[in-house]
């Protein structure tokens, strides 16, 4: 196998990246990211296998991207790059339709392309539970036959990409499966997001900003099982036991509100609960995400392998000796965003 990562700098493709040259008769991993604010060279620099090759270079390049297929003779894309922060697209949703609606149109018109060139190439496109929209506390698990039903822009321009996708499956016969996941945590996440933001921020003694009542709910799973749930989707396709066009859920039963997620958080760092500062809601904020993944169990034999609370313990620990690099993560224009999004709390 011929593997192009796409947003492999980023939190979750960093992972897939390093999960991927575990895999014996990987041949090559390419990485194709256009480093923006969330993607950072840093995440991969401790791969030295002469399998892998960094490209810098944004997926909304049609010709760059037929040039690495041809040259690299790329077998699968295994397609992370994406904006995803929901609070940005809340803020502006151009770069999030520029990027994940229509570079996924760029890497699917590319394939075609080689495609009838006589190249083969499998894609993998990581989509999220957030397309499914929210759920009423009693409401069973998502499956992979619920509707989709966006509900903020982020979400919206995942689920634009995903019928995109499909769409392709269905009138050019491309070969593609759809994975959707529920929220990851772990080593090198970007710290807009809620635990990595926390857990700086608890250490360095600052402001601990929670939106609303800090009752909104979501699936937490480890970025290792969710980048090993990729590959072996990776692998069902090549191996038949998924057809294109299928999707396929992934989640870890972790149902956890926010605000225990903080308060875990504070007793890790031996922080103090006066630093929870309550703050005004997202707009439209979903109350609940959950991830039914019977699916990947039983035809890919996936399930998550790492426990919560042994989990957030190692990753919080991954950011206390890891402030090098959130030194050079945090930069003046993240401290700007930042402060932009909770106000005075900060
Ligand atoms: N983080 C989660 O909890 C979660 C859950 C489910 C699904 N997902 C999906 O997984 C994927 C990766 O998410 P993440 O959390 O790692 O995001 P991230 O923001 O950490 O990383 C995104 C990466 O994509 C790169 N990128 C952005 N635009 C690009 C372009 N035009 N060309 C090339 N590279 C580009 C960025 O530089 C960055 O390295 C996304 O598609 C996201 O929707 C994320």
């Amino acid at each position: 196998m011929r593997i192009l990562v796409t947003g492999g700098c980023g939190f979750i493709g960093s992972h897939v990246v390093r999960q991927a040259l575990m895999i014996p008769n990987v041949e090559r991993v390419i990485n194709l990211d256009s480093l923006t604010y969330s993607g950072h060279p840093q995440n991969c620099s401790d791969i030295y296998d002469s399998r892998y090759y960094f490209i810098h270079g944004s997926i909304n390049d049609g010709s760059l991207l037929r040039e690495i297929f041809q040259t690299e003779q790329i077998s699968v894309v295994l397609h992370l790059a994406a904006e995803s922060h929901v609070d940005r697209s809340i803020n502006s949703v151009k770069p999030f339709v520029e990027t994940n609606i229509e570079g996924t149109r760029v890497i699917l018109e590319s394939i075609l392309e080689s495609k009838r060139l006589g190249q083969e190439i499998d894609l993998i496109h990581v989509s999220t539970d957030e397309v499914y929209g929210s759920l009423a506390p009693d409401d069973p698990s998502f499956t992979e036959q619920n509707p989709l039903n966006p509900r903020n822009p982020y979400a919206a321009t995942k689920a634009a990409s995903d019928m995109l996708v499909q769409a392709f499956v269905n009138t050019h016969e491309i070969s593609a499966v759809i994975t959707r996941c529920s929220n990851n945590y772990g080593p090198n996440q970007f710290p807009e997001k809620l635990i990595p933001l926390m857990t700086i921020n608890a250490m360095n003694g600052d402001n601990l900003p929670v939106y609303g009542d800090g009752k909104q709910i979501r699936d937490w799973i480890h970025v290792i099982d969710h980048s090993n749930g990729i590959l072996c989707a990776m692998l069902g396709l090549k191996m038949g036991r998924l057809s294109t066009g299928e999707v396929v859920n992934f989640g870890a039963s972790n149902e956890i509100e926010n605000i225990e997620i903080v308060q875990k958080i504070i007793q890790l760092t031996n922080a103090k609960e006066s630093q929870i500062k309550y703050v005004k809601d997202r707009p439209g904020h979903d109350r609940r995400y959950a991830m039914g993944f019977q699916k990947a169990k039983k035809i890919l034999g996936w399930s998550p392998e790492i426990e919560w609370d042994e989990g957030l313990a190692t990753t919080v620990e991954w950011y206390k000796e890891n402030s090098e690099w959130v030194e050079s993560i945090t930069s003046g224009k993240y401290r700007d965003w930042i402060k932009n999004q909770y106000g005075k709390t900060i």
